[in-house]
């Protein structure tokens, strides 16, 4: 997918709009796959969070993935792109007793991350099999909000709390089938991931009935050429042959899962917005484009840093500005940017925007969400229309209180 194809879609079904290369896609699962091959029994759950469209799901279903969920919303969701439930696992956190058993019921494979939820299910439902999700109270990650591994973090069952665990498994009777951590998004450090794999694999020993261990995810992605990541081919000799190891000590081939959002789909995607204004003041020159933090929330929510390229003009010289939304409050993509000359009217196309940017647009300053586009082989597959004026009213009711009678409520219907 180059520049003049993102051009092309941009034109055919208006800015902004976000678009994902379908081979990337492939090509990253079939790394993944290919670092892993030595493990007979390897799954793959795609993070559903990082990327929900239906057609996404549909194409990690046809690649062989599995899915992994965080609500019954994305469970339905992953039902109605074809999944089993047996090859979606359910890993939520904070929801209610009533919402796991929903879950169980629709047959997906339940994760649970705290003793309260697990004595409560467990003493309802000791023959479904549960995965437990411990914190390994490993510090990993590119930024607080998505370190979720250590002792501060609300995330997983600590391992000190073990005892405890055994205790409610005893107790109840439950069947616990597999143990899970997820230590954060972008671990760079191969070496972190192993010291936190230790730490589950002495968990693991505790348990007798085990069918699989998940590893949870948090592989960093490169951000721009050059950029580091995570070596993922050394990470899959190197973890391949330790859980061999501890397969044999265990005296079963157990299943290795991962569960990878921005792996698979973050460089993939591509989000293109126009420019509508340049505007010099005395101490930048700001590109304000026909978007803002509404849509993509990452740089003002994580620091995120998505690279910005003028796909209009690319051989243009190469000028600093600050690229900005159209939102009513400060909502800055980058500041003090090289970009290649802007002017009104040009498309910028932001980089890694395939994960957790559509998942977490919103409708703020009563703006449509933008369409998304699938390219594949050469052709572009709309798989969601912006959005229109209907849908802002959609599920409204419109009710119009008679101030000067405070008896007479009026309702319409939108
Ligand atoms: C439990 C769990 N698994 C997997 C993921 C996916 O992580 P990533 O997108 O870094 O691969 C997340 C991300 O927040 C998560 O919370």
């Amino acid at each position: 997918m180059n520049d003049q194809d993102l051009i092309k879609i941009a034109k055919e079904f208006g800015s902004p709009v976000y678009v994902y290369d379908a081979e990337k896609i492939i090509g990253q699962y079939k790394r993944l796959t290919n670092a892993f091959s030595g493990i007979k029994q390897l799954k793959v759950n795609y993070a559903a969070k990082a990327l929900s469209n239906i057609s996404i799901l549909k194409l990690m279903k046809s690649l062989g993935a599995g899915l992994d969920t965080v609500s019954i919303q994305e469970v339905k969701l992953g039902l109605k792109a074809g999944f089993e439930p047996s090859q979606i696992i359910y890993t939520p956190n904070g929801v209610s007793l009533e919402e796991i058993e929903e879950v169980a019921q629709l047959g997906a494979q339940i994760n649970i991350d705290n003793l309260s939820i697990l004595e409560q299910f467990g003493t309802r439902h000791p023959k479904v099999p549960v995965c437990i999700r411990i914190n390994p109270h490993v510090m990993a990650g590119g930024n607080t909000n998505i370190s979720v591994g250590h002792i501060d973090s609300k995330f997983g069952i600590s391992i000190h709390q073990i005892p405890h665990l055994l205790r409610i498994v005893e107790n109840t009777g439950m069947n616990i089938n597999g143990i899970h951590m997820h230590t954060g998004s972008d671990i760079l450090d191969i070496e972190v991931f192993l010291y936190a794999s230790e730490i589950l694999f002495n968990t693991a020993k505790q348990f007798k009935d085990l069918e699989f261990l998940d590893f949870g995810s948090g592989f960093k992605v490169p951000y721009k050429e050059g950029d580091i990541e995570t070596n993922i081919e050394e990470l899959g000799e190197k973890l391949t042959l330790r859980f061999h190891e501890f397969c044999e000590e265990y005296g079963k081939e157990l299943t290795l899962a991962f569960e990878p959002g921005k792996f698979l789909v973050s460089e993939a995607g591509q989000f293109v917005a126009k420019v509508n204004v340049i505007k010099q003041t005395t101490s930048t020159v700001f590109a304000g484009i026909d978007t803002g933090f509404n849509h993509l929330i990452r740089p003002m929510l994580y620091g995120a840093n998505h690279s910005i390229r003028n796909i209009s003009n690319p051989g243009g010289k190469i000028r600093f500005y600050s690229v900005v939304g159209y939102i009513c409050e400060t909502d800055t993509f980058a500041s003090n940017k090289r970009i290649s000359e802007i002017s009104e009217g040009d498309l910028l196309s932001f980089s890694n925007a395939g994960a957790y940017c559509f998942t977490m647009a919103s409708n703020y300053n009563s703006r449509y969400r933008p369409a998304e586009v699938l390219f594949y082989k050469g052709e572009a597959h709309l798989i969601r229309k912006r959005e229109v004026f209907e849908d802002l009213l959609r599920n409204q009711v419109d009710v119009s209180l008679d101030v000067n009678d405070k008896k007479k409520v009026s309702v319409s219907k939108s």
